[in-house]
């Protein structure tokens, strides 16, 4: 698939088969995730998850992540802004970073969808604790993963009234 066509054809999936996804798949994704434009001088790691418990102890403190029940893995998205090289951009390079793991893992046959922990606090904190993520460390999103068992068409949002030509 073209990089152009799995932009546009890129949704929330949120269902899964019980098909596991391979350690090699998740690697490109992760390399696909720190190939993202960055500001701040790469502020970011990943947490992957696969211990189903992990998975599912998710929801405890998260009302809208009922998806990462039957996801066969997860990748958390965490900032760091202690090595950012400026100030606030960790959360501009990391929402980079999650948008290409969801792009990339459209491109590859599989569902995806971000799970967004920052900046509820309640979200943050329990991933922190769930992860053993440090007290400096942001986690921004969790992005699930699986082969799909849902298909969705491409969203027709593309609205030509937001579109201003050479001035507002
Ligand atoms: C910052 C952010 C946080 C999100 N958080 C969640 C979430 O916690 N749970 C969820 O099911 N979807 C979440 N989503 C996915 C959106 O609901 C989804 O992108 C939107 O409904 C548009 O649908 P589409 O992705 O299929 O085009 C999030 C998306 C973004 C960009």
């Amino acid at each position: 698939m073209d990089a152009i066509q799995a932009i546009l054809s890129r949704r929330s999936i949120r269902k899964y088969t019980s098909e596991p996804v391979s350690e090699e798949t998740v690697n490109e994704l992760l390399k696909a995730a720190m190939s993202a434009p960055t500001a701040a001088n790469q502020p970011w790691d990943f947490v992957v998850v696969r211990e189903r418990s992990t998975l599912n102890a998710v929801r405890q403190f998260h009302p809208h992540a009922e998806m990462l029940t039957h996801a066969a893995a997860a990748i958390a998205v965490c900032g760091d802004p202690t090595r950012e090289t400026l100030k606030g951009r960790w959360l501009l390079d990391c929402a980079a970073a999650t948008e290409n793991i969801l792009i990339a893992a459209n491109a590859i046959g599989l569902g995806a969808c971000w799970v967004g922990i920052y900046p509820v606090e309640e979200r943050i904190q329990g991933l922190r604790d769930l992860l053993g993520i440090p007290t400096h460390v942001i986690p921004l999103s969790m992005v699930s993963l699986g082969y799909p068992a849902e298909k969705k068409n491409p969203s027709s949002r593309y609205k030509p009234e937001r579109i201003h030509l050479s001035r507002w």
